[in-house]
């Protein structure tokens, strides 16, 4: 396949990025699009040219950092698809490409299509974890009965892999659908009842505080979300949040 790739190369978060065309040839159907991308850069590195800047580590649809716009589409055409799980067969020869990083001004770009999802990190350690003792006397998992929907519905929740493309499909930039399987995972499980109160407040709270817009219920988030996450999610987020704000006037939030 011959393709045209246009793609946006940026120095660092303070300069003005712009598109750039190249032109890419002997590509197949069977490579993946990350491979395509280092072949380029194997062209670009033989011509003494600066490399495309990438995020990607597992190259297995579980790490959620190899987040690009392809098209317009966070992901590229393909549903419940990673970039990296996305092949060049779903283009065609003579096509043109188009790969921007995700925007957002919560994700700002540190270089090409690279940017900083570190907003993610911030709303995890808000709350998105259990308090257990886990040294020395850890028991059994199997001691504390958990009924199989809620058990199947906290695994869904949890197949979320934070890459953000929720966030770049959402015209407001929500990061609703992110943050609310990051709390369903834990709130339809025992383990996770204890600190429901404080953490959907939390999370919701640093959540807001990081830039993100909020839900609008236009659903681009689902539809293009690699993991299956269902707006469900947001709406038991929203049940949750609404209760624990009568529990806990808002201007206490714990932390
Ligand atoms: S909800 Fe889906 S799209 Fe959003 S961060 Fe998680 S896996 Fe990615
Ligand atoms: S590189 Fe890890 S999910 Fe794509």
């Amino acid at each position: 396949m011959k393709l045209t790739l246009k793609i946006w190369r940026q120095k660092n978060k303070d300069s003005k990025g712009e598109f750039k065309v190249y032109p890419i040839d002997g590509i197949e159907g069977d490579m993946s699009f990350l491979e395509m991308l280092d072949i380029l850069n194997e062209q670009l590195i033989n011509n003494n040219e600066e490399p495309v800047h990438f995020d990607h580590d597992c190259r297995e649809g579980i790490c959620g950092t190899c987040s690009l716009q392809i098209n317009g589409q966070p992901h590229g055409p393909d549903r419940l698809t990673t970039t990296c799980h996305l092949h060049m067969r779903s283009f065609s020869d003579g096509d043109t490409i188009v790969i921007e990083p995700f925007r957002a001004t919560a994700f700002p770009v540190i270089r090409d299509l690279v940017v900083d999802r570190s907003s993610f990190e911030r709303i995890q350690q808000a709350g998105g974890y259990v308090s257990v003792n886990t040294s020395g006397n850890t028991i059994d998992a199997n001691a504390i009965p958990v009924n199989k929907h809620d058990a199947d519905e906290s695994f869904n929740s949890a197949a979320c892999i934070g890459c953000g493309a929720c966030v770049a499909a959402c015209k407001n930039a929500s990061a609703m659908l992110f943050t609310s399987a990051k709390i369903s995972q834990y709130s339809l499980l025992p383990q996770g009842k204890i600190e429901a109160t404080e953490r959907v407040l939390n999370m919701v709270r640093q959540m807001d505080e990081e830039g993100f817009g909020n839900c609008t219920n236009t659903g681009a988030c689902e539809i293009e979300c690699p993991k299956g996450i269902t707006l469900v999610n947001i709406a038991r987020m929203n049940r949750e949040y609404t209760a624990a704000s009568l529990k806990k006037p808002l201007s206490n939030s714990w932390s």
